[in-house]
């Protein structure tokens, strides 16, 4: 009754669908349930601590089954732990210590969450290193070769694997990439380059895999994990000093509202949206500053 009171004259009743120039309103009706997985199986790398932690958290309230991975034991105990009690099914999620630059490690971590959940739905590549390497540091290549490799060729090899797998369920790809890959700084030549990779990966596998999987990029900006809020490294106080000045929001970002963002993107909410390139960081890469003394 009320519907027809809210589309007065648009409305027509046809059986026992109501159109509204001709979209079901099913469809709109569905949203209220858009950020319920119950049922859907979820695997975040890099859970047991930070951004990914947040994600799986979230996800665990929202329903969902949810894979704990990372390469420290008693951090992924620890999150698991939490996962379990906020679980609205008091569901326990698997538990997978992984080494994402080993590739038997990724195996392991897609076969034990096939063996668990019987399907992926989501995988969120979340894992990763920083860094604040210049290209004359005397051991920039090092530094290269591990950034690289962990937060470039793990992914990529993680993706080959796991697609044959999101194929099944039309399943969705995130990609936790950074707004260093948009707004330039001195610092951190490696990571900008590995992260604007991510960012090109995440364009051409919405090419290569629609219309069954949707791939997509979520860029945080300044966020408040553990490790950001504690570290005494003068350059990184430094840049902690800075964003807070510089972002327009005036605050740090949170796991929590990088988490929104992944539950968004992973939703039906957003199944008309591929390839695209979700920043979260309070404005702050429009007035990013650049050059770090
Ligand atoms: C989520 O969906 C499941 C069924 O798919 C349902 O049992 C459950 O009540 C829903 N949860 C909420 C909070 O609506
Ligand atoms: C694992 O994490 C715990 C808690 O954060 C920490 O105390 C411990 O040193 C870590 N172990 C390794 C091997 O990094
Ligand atoms: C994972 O499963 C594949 C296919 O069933 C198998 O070939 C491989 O040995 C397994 N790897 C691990 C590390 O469990
Ligand atoms: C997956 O998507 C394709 C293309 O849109 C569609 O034809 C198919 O029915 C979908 N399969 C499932 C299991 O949803």
């Amino acid at each position: 009754m009320y519907l027809l009171y809210l589309l007065p004259l648009i409305a027509i009743v046809n059986g026992n669908t109501i159109y509204f120039n001709d979209y079901p309103i099913d469809d709109y009706l569905e949203v209220k349930q858009s950020r319920n997985f119950t049922g859907k199986s979820i695997l975040v790398t890099g859970s047991s601590s930070g951004i990914g932690e947040g994600i799986v958290k979230l996800f665990s309230i929202l329903g969902a089954q949810v894979v704990v991975t990372g390469r420290n034991v008693t951090e992924i105990d620890k999150v698991a732990k939490e996962v379990e009690e906020l679980s609205p099914y008091h569901l326990k999620p698997l538990k997978v210590r992984a080494d994402l630059t080993k590739s038997d490690d990724l195996q392991l971590l897609l076969n034990e969450t096939i063996k668990a959940y019987g399907k992926i739905d989501v995988l969120v590549n979340n894992a990763g290193v920083g860094s604040m390497s210049q290209l004359m540091d005397k051991d920039f290549m090092k530094s290269y070769d591990n950034v690289v490799n962990i937060d470039l060729r793990a992914v990529v090899a993680l993706n080959h694997l796991a697609v044959p797998y999101l194929m099944e369920t039309n399943g969705s790809i995130i990609h936790i990439s950074s707004i260093a890959s948009l707004a330039p700084n001195n610092l951190g030549l490696d990571y900008a380059m590995a992260k604007a990779a991510m960012d090109m990966m995440t364009k051409v596998m919405a090419l290569e895999l629609g219309p069954y999987i949707r791939v997509n990029t979520l860029s945080p900006g300044a966020i408040l994990t553990d490790s950001f809020r504690d570290s005494k490294v003068p350059i990184i106080v430094k840049l902690r000093e800075r964003a807070l000045h510089n972002a327009p929001l005036k605050r740090f970002g949170e796991p929590l509202d990088i988490a929104k963002g992944v539950a968004f993107l992973a939703s039906t909410d957003a199944q008309f949206i591929t390839g695209t390139d979700l920043v979260i960081d309070g404005g702050l890469s429009w007035n990013y500053g650049g050059i770090i003394e």
